[in-house]
C-alpha cells in the first residue's frame, strides 16, 4: 500500500517502537554511512546493524543484491526484522528489492537522502536492480512500510547531486496538469498556478525551503500511483523524459569515465522528448523553446557523438514501456499535460537527438 510520507526524521522512533521489529538493519552507501547515519541512529530506539555498498548507480547490480541477501542471513535477520534504506535511488531501489524478496518479504522503510529520492525513487513502490547496463530490468512493485522525508539530508549533498534531483521536479512541472481520472475538471485554470511557472525560474542551490516543492511533487506522484499502482497506463506519465533519458544514462555508464547522473540524463531526455512532442502531439514552438532554455540553463549540455545514436536506440528498445518493436513515448500536448504510449519512428527519435545537439 502507498504510504503517505512523514516529513521529519524525528517521527521514526515512535514508528519503530510500534512495529516491534526483532532487528534493525540499515542499508547505506559509503557516503550516507559517513554523512547521514549519525543523524538516523540518534533517532532510533535500539542498536542497528549495517550493510554498506559503494556509492553510485554501478552498485545497483545482482552481485550486490546477493551480497545484501547474504548479509541479512549472516546478521540473523528473521521475518520480523526491518531494513531501513538510507540513501538515494540506488539504495532505495536495491534495498526495497532485496527486502521484499528475502524470506519472501521483510518490512522496509525508505529514508531518502537525495532530492531525487525524496521526490521520486523512495515513493511509489518501484524496486529494482540493473542487469549489465540496462536500467531496472529486474524488480517488483513493493511498497515500503513507511517513508521519512527530511530535507536536513539535502545539506549533505554535493551541488551536482542536488541539481540532478531538480530534473525530476521539472518533470513534475511538465506533467502536473494531466488528468488522473476521467471525471476530473481541469485543475489549473490559471497558468500561473502551475508548478512549472514557479520552478523554472529557481536556481536549485538557492532554494531556502524545500518542503513545499517536495510536498507538491509527492502529492502528485501519490495521486498518479493510487490511480495506477502497477503502471498499466496513467503511471507511465511519470516517465516523461525517461525513454531517451534512460538510454542516455546507460550509454554514459558504458562510455564515460564520470558517467552522467540519473537526473542529468533525464534532463537530456526531457528536451529531446519535448522536441518529439512539438512534432507529434501539438506542443507549441514557444513551449519547446521554454523547456529547452530552462533545462540547458540549469544543466548545461551533454555532448555525445552522432555515431552513438544506434547505441541509444538499442537501449531505448530495452525500455519497459515498449511493446513489440515500437518505441513508445510519454509526450506533451502542452506544458503540464502529458499523453502516454505515443509511438515514434527511429527517424523521429534521431531528429530529436539532432535537435538537442544543435542547442
Ligand atoms: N519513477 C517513475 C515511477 O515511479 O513510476
Amino acid at each position: 500500500m502507498i504510504q503517505v510520507p512523514e516529513f521529519s526524521i524525528t517521527r521514526i522512533e515512535a514508528y519503530i517502537k510500534k512495529g516491534q521489529y526483532s532487528k534493525i538493519i540499515v542499508l547505506c552507501d559509503e557516503n550516507t554511512s559517513r554523512l547521514c547515519m549519525e543523524q538516523l541512529v540518534k533517532e532510533l530506539p535500539m542498536p542497528i546493524e549495517r550493510i554498506t555498498l559503494l556509492p553510485g548507480e554501478h552498485s545497483k547490480n545482482l552481485e550486490n543484491a546477493a551480497y545484501i541477501w547474504d548479509q541479512l542471513l549472516e546478521l540473523d535477520a528473521d521475518r520480523k526484522a526491518v531494513l531501513i534504506n538510507l540513501g538515494g535511488g540506488m539504495i532505495t531501489d536495491i534495498g526495497g528489492f532485496c527486502a521484499s524478496s528475502y524470506k519472501r518479504g521483510i518490512a522496509f522503510i525508505n529514508l531518502p537522502t537525495t532530492l531525487l529520492g525524496m521526490v521520486d525513487a523512495a515513493i511509489g513502490g518501484k524496486t529494482s536492480i540493473n542487469i549489465r547496463h540496462y536500467k531496472n530490468q529486474v524488480g517488483l512493485f513493493a511498497f515500503p512500510e513507511a517513508v521519512f522525508i527530511d530535507p536536513v539530508f539535502l545539506g549533505t549533498l554535493p551541488k551536482r547531486e542536488l541539481i540532478a534531483g531538480y530534473a525530476e521536479i521539472l518533470k513534475y512541472g511538465l506533467i502536473q496538469e494531466t488528468k488522473v481520472s476521467q471525471q476530473e475538471e481541469d485543475k489549473y485554470s490559471d497558468q500561473k498556478d502551475l508548478l512549472w511557472e514557479y520552478i523554472k525560474y529557481e536556481e536549485p542551490v538557492n532554494i531556502p525551503d524545500w518542503i513545499p516543492i517536495i510536498k507538491t511533487c509527492v502529492d502528485l506522484k501519490e495521486a498518479v500511483v493510487a490511480a495506477d499502482p502497477k503502471e498499466k497506463g496513467l503511471r507511465k506519465i511519470l516517465n516523461y523524459g525517461h525513454t531517451i533519458g534512460h538510454a542516455i544514462e546507460s550509454f554514459s555508464l558504458d562510455i564515460d569515465e564520470v558517467p552522467l547522473l540519473h537526473g542529468e540524463s533525464i534532463a537530456v531526455g526531457m528536451i529531446a522528448e519535448a522536441y518529439l512532442s512539438y512534432k507529434k502531439t501539438g506542443l507549441s514552438k514557444e513551449a519547446l523553446n521554454d523547456i529547452s532554455a530552462v533545462i540547458i540553463r540549469i544543466f548545461g549540455k551533454y555532448i555525445f557523438e552522432n555515431p552513438g545514436y544506434d547505441d541509444l536506440i538499442h537501449y531505448m528498445h530495452m525500455d519497459k514501456k515498449n511493446q513489440a518493436d515500437e518505441i513508445r513515448f510519454v509526450l506533451l500536448e502542452k506544458i503540464g499535460k502529458a499523453l502516454y504510449d505515443v509511438p515514434c519512428t527511429i527517424k523521429e527519435i534521431k531528429e530529436s537527438l539532432d535537435y538537442y545537439l544543435t542547442l
